[in-house]
């Protein structure tokens, strides 16, 4: 099963070249969705005693199921996160998949884990983080917001000599992202919605007001969005710096999406008070242009991370005496692929100026998409783009007629939107972060709400 064999090799070349012909194609079909009778009925089962070998088994992928996935990575797909990988990245990808490296530790993948390392290097420098400061590579978002804030409450903790209150508390806004209130939930802390100012922020002031009303001794972190999911928001990361000194508290930043913004020189500024943060997280299968799955998640103090997530065990006293860098150590993880390999061949590729010019790309597309907006009569933009979130709204439409335009938009493989709410209400909202996105293409969108 394991040895290449005439057929496997064979086999390996119709997935390169397929790989190549997705590449060719530009771009390549937005896809869509079915329901698993329609799949059942494509494929039928395909688990059998025998196998079905290569051939079949790829047939059935590519002529039955994939074409029911989405291709996130289409210049038209505009909804919740894109996704733009390189083609460099996405190669890469391949290879490391068929290089056997176990990623958890220095002692099995010494120059994986270098290559990784350099690539946090590159954002924690972004940041302005400290020589010491580094973390690991995750699978997304989730995962690292999670681990970051299970080694604030570990450091509080420690802090604490051991002694521990009746409930943990964590703020962040209800702008913060869904995996927030997540993790609250995981790590059966309460977590304290603070309100945010008219700019949809949250601010040093308003967490500085929630504490005076509340047992200040509980909360153990805040967490800061760097662009807020929903709206692209990004918090007033000074204010928020300066309270959580203030108080002893952990600063965790949710860069998921928009910490990317810092390569960009014109956007850099407005995520000043970020090199004050304990923690933060970036995303680059967002927009970075790596393939999923794949999340940054830096800390100001790697010790701190360590001593909550290290794992040892008699089996792992062989790596653990080593005192190396082992990426395990660093969140809730322990076997990995070296998901961050991918984004650092990329970057290795294309160097980070053609980042910084990806980046920009993608923000002046945004701020031409805003003006389009507002030229035209029958729409009305909510939310000044900060980042590339445009949340807009089309004047007498209802809930169900944002539901039929985007079910119109994905059903002719046109574009794949989806509607949002602002302020309770049904709202559009697109996304851009595919340098191959144009103002055409928004325009396509724009002019199917007329
Ligand atoms: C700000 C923010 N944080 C966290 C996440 C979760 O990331 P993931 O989907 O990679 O788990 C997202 C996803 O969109 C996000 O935008």
């Amino acid at each position: 099963m394991h040895r290449l064999t005439d057929e496997t090799e064979q086999l390996a070349r119709q997935v390169l070249e397929l790989v190549l012909a997705r590449e060719r194609q530009d771009p390549w079909p937005l896809g869509g969705a079915a329901t698993p009778e329609e799949l059942a009925e494509r494929v039928g089962q395909t688990i059998t005693p025998g196998g079905l070998g290569g051939p079949e088994a790829l047939r059935r992928w590519v002529e039955g199921l994939g074409p029911a996935t989405v291709a996130a990575d289409h210049p038209r797909y505009l909804a919740f996160i894109p996704h733009a990988p390189t083609v460099a990245s996405e190669i890469f990808d391949l290879l490391i998949s068929a290089s056997g490296i176990y990623a958890g530790s220095w002692l099995e993948a010494a120059g994986a884990v270098f290559a990784e390392n350099q690539a946090l290097r590159w954002l924690a420098d972004l940041a302005g983080f400290p020589p010491e400061a580094g973390g690991a590579f995750v699978p997304g978002g989730t995962l690292g917001n999670l681990s970051a804030l299970h080694a604030a409450r570990h450091a509080a903790l420690t802090r604490r000599g051991g002694e521990r209150p009746a409930r943990w508390q964590l703020a962040a806004s209800a702008e913060a992202h869904s995996s927030i209130a997540q993790a609250a939930r995981v790590l059966d802390v309460d977590l304290i919605d603070v309100p945010v100012d008219a700019n949809h922020r949250l601010t040093g002031a308003n967490v500085r007001a929630a504490l005076e009303a509340s047992q200040v001794d509980r909360l153990f972190a805040v967490v800061a969005s760097a662009g807020a999911t929903n709206l692209g928001v990004i918090d007033d990361l000074p204010g928020l710096a300066s309270v959580c000194r203030e108080r002893n508290l952990w600063l965790h930043v949710d860069g998921a999406y928009g910490l990317a913004g810092l390569a960009a020189p014109s956007k850099r500024a407005a995520f000043a008070g970020v090199e004050q943060a304990n923690s933060f997280i970036v995303d680059p299968h967002k927009w970075l242009f790596a393939p999923y799955d794949c999340c940054a998640l830096v800390f100001r103090d790697p010790a701190q991370a360590r001593a909550a997530h290290s794992q040892s065990a008699a089996y792992l006293d062989a790596i653990n005496e080593r005192n190396e860098w082992n990426p395990a150590d660093y969140a809730v993880q322990l076997s990995r692929r070296a998901r961050g390999l991918p984004f650092w061949f990329s970057l290795a590729v294309h160097g980070t100026d053609a980042y910084a010019e990806a980046i920009e790309t993608t923000l002046a597309v945004t701020q031409q998409a805003a003006d389009e907006i507002r030229a035209r009569p029958y729409l009305d933009i909510l939310v000044e783009p900060e980042l590339t979130v445009l949340v807009f709204r089309r004047h007498g439409w209802t809930g169900a007629d944002y539901d039929a335009w985007s079910a119109r938009l994905i059903g002719s493989g046109t574009a794949f939107v989806v509607p949002t709410r602002f302020q309770g209400e049904p709202a559009a909202r697109i996304v851009i972060l595919n340098p191959r996105t144009t103002l055409a293409d928004v325009k396509t969108v724009l002019d199917s709400m007329a």
